[in-house]
Formats: C-alpha cells, sequence, structure tokens
C-alpha cells in the first residue's frame, strides 16, 4: 500500500507511471524544462517551447541560439501554423505567440518532449527529440482537424530556428554574424548553416582563426513551399518572433549566403481533409560536412523512421533504469529516485552537460567523476571510462584541471585542493561495487607528460595532497575546496580545511583497505598511519566546543566558528564527519545535534548558516551571493543530499524522514517553490532569502545522482563492500516496509525490508549472521529479507 500517491499541482501532474510529467497551465512560475540528450548531442526545451541545441559542447558549439531569460521565455527553435483561409496564426507551444490555447498539455519524458494544444479547429501535437545514436534532432508533427465544421481546411506549418553554430550565447552578436553562411537545399526542402569563424583558441592556429567543425542542415519531410535563411526577411523590419511578417506573404524572398542574418524557416503547406491528420517530421542534423549532415536527414527524415526512432529513444531508457529499481511508501520519492533522477545525471549532467540555468559543456573535475557514480549498478563500465577520461586531465604532479572543455581542451588551472581527490573516491566506489582491481592498471596519460596506470594517478593525487597540509596536519585549502566559492581563504598558502580534512581521513582509510588487496602492503601501512595523524589533528584543532569548524582562513581567522559573525556553522564539516568516522561519538552526536537545531528548516538543510550579508574578500565570492542564494545560506542540494547519509549513519531516523521530504521538489508548493516538481535544483533559497524555500538551478546538479545512491545505500541501506553486499536500513519512522531490486557482481538481489519483529537478515529463507551478506554465484538470485524494529 502506498502512503503516498503521486502528487499534483495547478499547473501539472505525473502520468501514472511517473515517467512523465505533463505540464497543464503554461502560467508556470518558472521555465519548467527538459534536458533531451544522447551521448554526442541534445536539446533543452521549456514547456513555453523555448530553448536551443548543441552538439558536443553545449556552450562551445550550440547550434542555435538562445537567450537566456527565465522571465520571459521566448528565445528558441518555433512552430507556427497558419489558417490560409482566416489569415489567423499560432504557434504550438505557448512561446512566442502566447495565443489563448483551448487545449494544452506538454508531456516531458525520458528522452523526449510533446506540446499537445489545440486552437482554432486544429488539435495538435509536437513531439521533440534527439535520435539516440545520431546528432539529430527530430520534431514529429500532428495536425487534425476537430473543427467539426465538414470541411477541409488549407493550413500552413512554418519551422524556424535562428543559427548560432558556435559558443553561446554569442559575445558580440554582430561580429559573430559576420561568419555566417547559409544555403539552400530544394531537393531536401532544407536549409544547411556554417560558420567560418568559432570563437575559440586552437593550439595550432590561435585564436579567430578557425572554422567552427559542423555544418548543419534542417529540413522538412514534406514538401516545402519556402526556404527562407535570412532572419530580416522572415520576421520583417523591427518584427519579432511573436509576429513573424513572412508568416503572411504569400511568397518568400530567399536569402541565403555570407551576407544575411542566419535563421531557417521552412514552410510546409498543409491540406487537411475534414476531420483529416496530416503528420510530418522535421530534422535537424549536423555532421562534420555537408554530406555527413545531408545523409542524416535523408535518413531520419520521414514519419516511420522518426517514429523508430523514437520508440528507440524510450527502449533505451527503459532498459537502462530497470535493473535497479527501489519501491517505497512514497511513490514521489520512487518516480523521482528510480527515474527521474538517473535521468537527469545521464541526460544533463554526464551527456549535455547543460542545464537551463546554466549552458556548461565542460566537463568539472569533480563534478561528472560524481555524477559517474550512477553508473555503478547498471553499467560500472561508463563509470570506469569516465574515471580514464578525469585521469587524462591531470597532471603529472598529481594535480588537475578544475574544469576542461571538450573539442577544445581548454582547462581551467586553479589551486582548488579537493579536486584531484575525487578520483580515488571515485575509484574506490568502484571497487566496492565490483570487487575488480583490474581497474588499477587501465593507463591514462597526464596532460603534461608521460603515462601511468590509474593507481599511480590515484598515488601522485594523493601525494601532491598530502605536500599541501598546515603546520599542523590539516589540509590547505588553496583557491576552494568542495565548495568553489570559498575562493580566497588560502590564496597565501596558510588557510586550512577542515571539511577536506574530514574527505581525505576518508579516503585514507579507503585507500589502505585497498592497497592491502592489491599487494601493497607499504602504501596500506603509510596511509593507515596517515589516517590516524590526520583523524587526531582535526580532533584536535578542528572542534569548536558543539560542532566543527569549517576552515580557518590565511590570517588563522576561524571560519564555522560560533564566534563568526556570519558562516557560524557549516553543513558538510558536520556531515563529512561522520561519514568518514572522524568524529568520535560523542562529538557525532553534538555536531548532528547542532545540524538538526541550526540548519535544518522545512526547505531541506543549509549549506551554512547566518548567511554572509556583504562580500567579504578574504573569505571569497561565496560572500557575494545575496543572503540566501545557493552555497550562502540556501539550501545546497549536492549537500543536503550527503545530509540525509549522514542522518542515516547516526541512524537518525526521524532527521532521514525530514530530509527526505524536504529534497522532494513534486510535493512542494508551486506559489512558493517555483521550479520544476520533478527534477532536482541546485538550491532552495534559504531563510535569509525574502524567498525562503524557492528553487533555482534546476537539473544542472551533482545531487541528481547522489540522491539516488543515498537513498539505495543509506536509507534502504544496501551498501556495496569488498567481502559482501550490507543490508542496513534506517528507514523512515512512518515507513513500514521498502524493496529493491539491484544487480550485483553478476547476480541479482532482490530485497524486503519490513518493519516489525526481531531485527535480522534472511538469504533465500536461511537467517544469516549479522547483517553482511556473502557475494553470490554471477547469474544467480538472491531474495534477502531484512527484518527491522
Ligand atoms: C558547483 C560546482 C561544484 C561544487 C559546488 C559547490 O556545483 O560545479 O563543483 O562542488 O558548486 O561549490
Amino acid at each position: 500500500m502506498r502512503a503516498r500517491a503521486l502528487p499534483s499541482n495547478r499547473y501539472g501532474r505525473f502520468s501514472e507511471d511517473g515517467r512523465e510529467y505533463v505540464v497543464t497551465d503554461p502560467r508556470a512560475p518558472r521555465p519548467w524544462s527538459n534536458v533531451i540528450a544522447n551521448p554526442r548531442s541534445g536539446l533543452v526545451v521549456s514547456h513555453t517551447g523555448s530553448g536551443f541545441s548543441w552538439i558536443d559542447n553545449s556552450q562551445l558549439a550550440a547550434i542555435t541560439r538562445w537567450q537566456q531569460d527565465l522571465v520571459s521565455d521566448r528565445s528558441g527553435k518555433f512552430l507556427y501554423v497558419r489558417d490560409a483561409e482566416s489569415g489567423e496564426a499560432w504557434s504550438l507551444s505557448p512561446s512566442p505567440t502566447w495565443a489563448p490555447l483551448e487545449r494544452y498539455a506538454c508531456r516531458h519524458g525520458l528522452g523526449y518532449t510533446v506540446f499537445e494544444t489545440s486552437r482554432g479547429g486544429v488539435a495538435a501535437s509536437w513531439t521533440l527529440f534527439a535520435d539516440p545514436d545520431e546528432t539529430a534532432e527530430i520534431w514529429i508533427v500532428e495536425l487534425r482537424d476537430d473543427s467539426g465544421g465538414g470541411r477541409a481546411r488549407r493550413l500552413e506549418l512554418t519551422a524556424t530556428l535562428e543559427w548560432c553554430m558556435g559558443v553561446s550565447p554569442a559575445p558580440r552578436r554582430e561580429f559573430g554574424r559576420l561568419f555566417l553562411e547559409t544555403w539552400p537545399d530544394e531537393p531536401r526542402r532544407a536549409v544547411f548553416a556554417r560558420s567560418h569563424m568559432w570563437d575559440v583558441s586552437s593550439k595550432r592556429w590561435g585564436h579567430w582563426n578557425t572554422s567552427f567543425p559542423f555544418v548543419s542542415g534542417f529540413a522538412a519531410a514534406d514538401a516545402a513551399s519556402d526556404l527562407q535563411g535570412d532572419k530580416a526577411e522572415l520576421l520583417g523590419r523591427y518584427g519579432d518572433w511573436p509576429a513573424p511578417a513572412a508568416l503572411s506573404q504569400p511568397r518568400w524572398t530567399r536569402r541565403f549566403g555570407r551576407h544575411e542574418d542566419a535563421v531557417a524557416a521552412l514552410r510546409v503547406p498543409v491540406a487537411l481533409p475534414a476531420g483529416g491528420t496530416f503528420r510530418t517530421v522535421f530534422v535537424l542534423a549536423t555532421g562534420a560536412s555537408p554530406d555527413e549532415a545531408a545523409s542524416l536527414l535523408d535518413r531520419l527524415g520521414s514519419v516511420s523512421a522518426a517514429r523508430a526512432s523514437l520508440e528507440r529513444v524510450r527502449a533505451g531508457w527503459r532498459e537502462r533504469l530497470a535493473a535497479h529499481r527501489v519501491e517505497t511508501p512514497d511513490a514521489a520519492l520512487d518516480a523521482l529516485v528510480n527515474d527521474w533522477v538517473r535521468y537527469q545525471a545521464i541526460s544533463a549532467r554526464l551527456w549535455g552537460r547543460c542545464g537551463y540555468y546554466q549552458q556548461s559543456g565542460a566537463f568539472g573535475f569533480r563534478d561528472q567523476l560524481q555524477d559517474s557514480q550512477v553508473w555503478l549498478t547498471i553499467d560500472p563500465e561508463k563509470c570506469r571510462a569516465q574515471a580514464r577520461l578525469h585521469a587524462a586531465h591531470q597532471f603529472a604532479d598529481g594535480s588537475a584541471y578544475h574544469w576542461w572543455h571538450p573539442l577544445t581542451e581548454q582547462g581551467h588551472v586553479t589551486k582548488m585542493t579537493d579536486d584531484r581527490l575525487w578520483l580515488p573516491f571515485v575509484l574506490a566506489s568502484y571497487l566496492r561495487e565490483t570487487c575488480d582491481l583490474s581497474i588499477l592498471g587501465d593507463e591514462a596519460p597526464f596532460l603534461d607528460e608521460g603515462a601511468a596506470p590509474l593507481s599511480e594517478h590515484v598515488l601522485r593525487a594523493f601525494r601532491v595532497s598530502f605536500s599541501k597540509t598546515s603546520p599542523r596536519g590539516i589540509p590547505l585549502i588553496g583557491a576552494g575546496d568542495w565548495n568553489d566559492g570559498l575562493s580566497a581563504m588560502g590564496l597565501e598558502g596558510r588557510g586550512e580545511s577542515f571539511w577536506l580534512g574530514h574527505f581525505l581521513a576518508g579516503l585514507l582509510g579507503e585507500w589502505s583497505g585497498i592497497w592491502t588487496r592489491a599487494g601493497r602492503a607499504d602504501l596500506a601501512g603509510e596511509f593507515a598511519d596517515r589516517r590516524t595523524a590526520l583523524v587526531s589533528a582535526i580532533n584536535a584543532h578542528g572542534w569548536d566546543g558543539a560542532w566543527y569548524l569549517r576552515g580557518t582562513l590565511d590570517d588563522g581567522t576561524a571560519l564555522g566558528s560560533e564566534r563568526s559573525a556570519r558562516g557560524k556553522i557549516f553543513l558538510n564539516a558536520q556531515t563529512w564527519a561522520v561519514l568518514s568516522d572522524v568524529a568520535p561519538p560523542d562529538r557525532a552526536a553534538a555536531c548532528m545535534k547542532a545540524v538538526r537545531e541550526r540548519l535544518v528548516t522545512e526547505a531541506g538543510a543549509l549549506l551554512l548558516a547566518p548567511a554572509f550579508d556583504a562580500p567579504q574578500s578574504e573569505i571569497g565570492y561565496i560572500t557575494r551571493y545575496a543572503p540566501g542564494l545557493r552555497e550562502n545560506g540556501g539550501v545546497y542540494t549536492h549537500a543536503a543530499v550527503w545530509a540525509i547519509a549522514a542522518a542515516a549513519k547516526a541512524r537518525d531516523t526521524a532527521l532521514v524522514g525530514r530530509l527526505l521530504d524536504a529534497i522532494q521538489p513534486a510535493t512542494k508548493d508551486p506559489e512558493r517553490y517555483w521550479a520544476e516538481p520533478y527534477v532536482l535544483p541546485g538550491n532552495v533559497d534559504g531563510p535569509d532569502s525574502p524567498h525562503h524555500g524557492r528553487g533555482g538551478w534546476t537539473w544542472y546538479t551533482g545531487s541528481a545522482a547522489w540522491l539516488h545512491r543515498i537513498v539505495s545505500e543509506w536509507v534502504l541501506g544496501v551498501r556495496p563492500e569488498w567481502d559482501g553486499l550490507r543490508v542496513d536500513p534506517c528507514l523512515p519512522p512512518e515507513w513500514t516496509s521498502a524493496r529493491m531490486t539491484r544487480p550485483w557482481r553478476g547476480a541479482t538481489c532482490e530485497i524486503e525490508i519490513a518493519r516489525g519483529g526481531a531485527a535480522g537478515v534472511e538469504v533465500d529463507g536461511n537467517a544469516i549472521e549479522g547483517n553482511l551478506v556473502p557475494a553470490p554465484e554471477p547469474g544467480r538470485t538472491l531474495r534477502i529479507a531484512a527484518r527491522i524494529p
């Protein structure tokens, strides 16, 4: 029995299986978007129909133009219909015309979005998605006469987009325009585009002296009566997207070439019999050459090919997410954990590296490594490949890029101190899941010189970190640790980070065990000793009396102390003390009590409190955000999700329940929360903001992959360890049962957790001692039953 069904609100609801979110009122408080991607290309589309498309890098290689304006949200690729008899025109999504619609639904699904509208006796559906394998975006359009008028209709469909073909947002629009070229391809009913200049530096050719390496074509599958390549011709002088002048012009003056303002517009005449239906397809394809793009248009540009592609998209997501599922009394949590956050982590974070609030394109050294943990239970090879990719962005001295751009390989060198350590962190997770030590022998090059197996990459990451320690044994913070915004505390080389101390202490323990298994007893001993020393240094210098300090500034001032005017207590410094077993039991209890009393709000656990209210250059840019926003005293969901794990580890079931409830977007009041109900936001405003409880920065957040992992490993408590699968649930008090199916080292585990009776674990009906289930034979299905009081 479900204690909680899938919630709805005045702007939308979930489909019955939770795999679609249906926006039914276009006046949702903010754009509710979908990030649709395949491993190379994709699009973002909001419920108003705005958005853009990219290939390989959503920032440096945007195919279409988009203006980030979350208030108007009227910028993107649009599809218009015009009744050729009445002359009335509207768009098949609310934007850009905002013509009143008699019916409106925007169904965001895993891998596709559908607009269903009705106006002027025309029922329309417009489906947008990316082919699962090819660098092509496909639109399937269906128009049906539902006027009941009993006569044939003459309509026109006009599909439009504005070419970007390079860096987005174009920093100098009028300059960039001078390099774009468009041309028509009549037989294909297509407009093609390329740019002869790409606003990046290339090692070989220097700045502004290289062409954008892709060509795109936008084609109509059905007879297009008109093609246009120039924006002024399409919109008219001082015209705008809500009412393009060309829609009502019987003939278009075509303009293409290198001297116009590059768009693509395709007009398709539609003869609709009374009560009849018309179906067509538009394809936006991108390749390394015009021929490559053209061949994609030819292959995908039919209704049957497009439908087959859409079916593969849907099947792909179903299969990808099928092997590991949880079932809890909360249907909304299940939909979020099983489907939406994993889709978010894979589609938006790993493939697209893009959201509506952030068009990134880059790989963050720490970010996508953490995200890749989403593959651990379903396709661990992908996590392994991600680890190799990141190792290849490490320098021979052990330090690493903070981020780098695929395609151009531009990278950002900083004095951040934690980035490199996420490589050993993720490798340890991989090893716990798979027990496959061969990963340590995988080779990866260093950025500057040479190549080495991953074990050596890891060792160098540790060694450089060991060398950056304060005289009293605490890791230095440099230009920031996990918290980017603590960017100035340690610029002079003295500021310390206690959070980094916790993180490193946990890693030293893990790797001491890994070195033992890898036959490196010397390292195992060294790491164990280092851990002991670090834990005692943190406990000697990092305890503020009732919680752990966050760090110290270059001048020795403590941050995250009762004595601090602002930023008195930081969440990560407490939760990671618990997660890394740095805190002895009394301190663990005390610091979690401080978390409950000072940081937990109904919107979730705050990253710090109270928020900084004025810039403090000696701390960093975190102090420059308005109070209560993002890291500055907001609920930063990445850290708020870690707090769920810490609460479970501390066996605080009530707190687990509170924090799980707080993180759920679906149950929020949209007038206050604003953000999408189906994916996680990066942050929610804290109490120092007048909008306490308002979500923002949706999609592009590391919390997505983490929420899945933490619900599985800490709430349901099923954690892989070297010698077995730990089954150690910490369910919220009101849950009476939960279930999970997950693959494990070649076997399948079916786990049932029930409350009541004597605690214990049974495997295939036999009680075992303790709660560590030994690794099964590959191919088997294990039935695990856990009882909790
Ligand atoms: C951003 C960064 C991430 C960092 C976090 C906290 O999300 O991408 O790397 O850990 O902020 O500052």
